[in-house]
């Protein structure tokens, strides 16, 4: 029987003590493109920590698998390495280290092997231009300084060289303007191809206009309440949550 690309089977995990996720299990399928929405504080972005093996996330049960393989007692690098690929809410500034040093590493860690900087240079320019983001920004330290909007942009530009498998995005589209919304989830959408996922968590309905998603999942006290198709983004922005059983 051929495997799910992605799967999460009943994870339950704590934070500092406190249990927050509470049997979450989802299967993405080569292709596919879920989208996670969900009141404020119910576990969305504890999700995602867990997913990038962050060390305050405590898993108590469940399994994490990516294309057959078991990541759930990797590290972060070693996740990476294995094509998983994660987004944040909210980018850490690395002061001293700048955006282009840090991609090279970055990117000779997940291919495992260097990348020699003329073609380094000629792979970025021509994903910076896609993206409409300044070649000065490559000698700036990572994220600082960088208004939301550019974090969300490097963030894109950081798929689209990484090439992950499963990609999880949290939040890319908050603090977006109008047209950096548009331009960044048309770089996410040119992505998307028959072998990758995407795991998209949002409040909104807008990006998913442009990243039309196979499966939406209502997110409510730590797991999943209730999945179904686009028409359900849509149901949500009309109605709110208050019909949602337990959200
Ligand atoms: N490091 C932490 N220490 C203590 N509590 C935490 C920690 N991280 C998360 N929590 C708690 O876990 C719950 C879920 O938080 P989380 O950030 O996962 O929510 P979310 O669904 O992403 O919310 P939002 O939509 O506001 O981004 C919240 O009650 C939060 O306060
Ligand atoms: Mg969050």
């Amino acid at each position: 029987m051929s495997h799910a690309l992605f799967e999460i089977q009943d994870l339950h995990v704590a934070v500092e003590g406190k249990k927050v996720l509470n049997g979450v299990s989802l299967r993405v399928n080569r292709g596919e493109v879920h989208a996670i929405m969900g009141r404020n504080g119910t576990g969305k972005t504890t999700l995602a920590y867990t997913l990038m093996g962050h060390p305050r996330y405590e898993v108590l049960s469940g399994k994490i698998i990516l294309d057959g393989e078991e990541l759930t007692a990797l590290r972060p690098e070693e996740r990476a390495k294995k094509r998983l690929f994660l987004a944040f809410q909210y980018p850490v500034a690395i002061p001293g280290v700048s955006v282009a040093s840090f991609l090279r590493a970055s990117l000779k860690s997940v291919r495992g092997a260097e990348v020699q900087p003329a073609q380094f240079r000629a792979l970025i320019r021509e994903e910076l231009k896609g993206l409409g983001i300044p070649e000065s920004f490559m000698t700036r330290s990572l994220n600082e300084g960088f208004s939301g909007g550019e974090k969300k942009r490097l963030e894109t530009l950081q798929l689209r060289l990484f090439k992950p498998k499963m990609a999880v995005l949290d939040e890319t589209d908050s603090g977006l303007d109008i047209d950096a919304l548009r331009i960044v989830s048309e770089n996410l959408q040119d992505y998307r191809n028959s072998d990758r996922g995407m795991l998209v968590i949002t409040h909104y309905q807008r990006m998913l206009n442009y990243i039309k998603p196979d499966v939406v999942h209502v997110f409510g006290s730590g797991r999943i309440l209730e999945s179904g198709g686009p028409e359900l983004a849509i149901k949500l922005e009309e109605q709110g949550y208050e019909w949602v059983q337990g959200a």
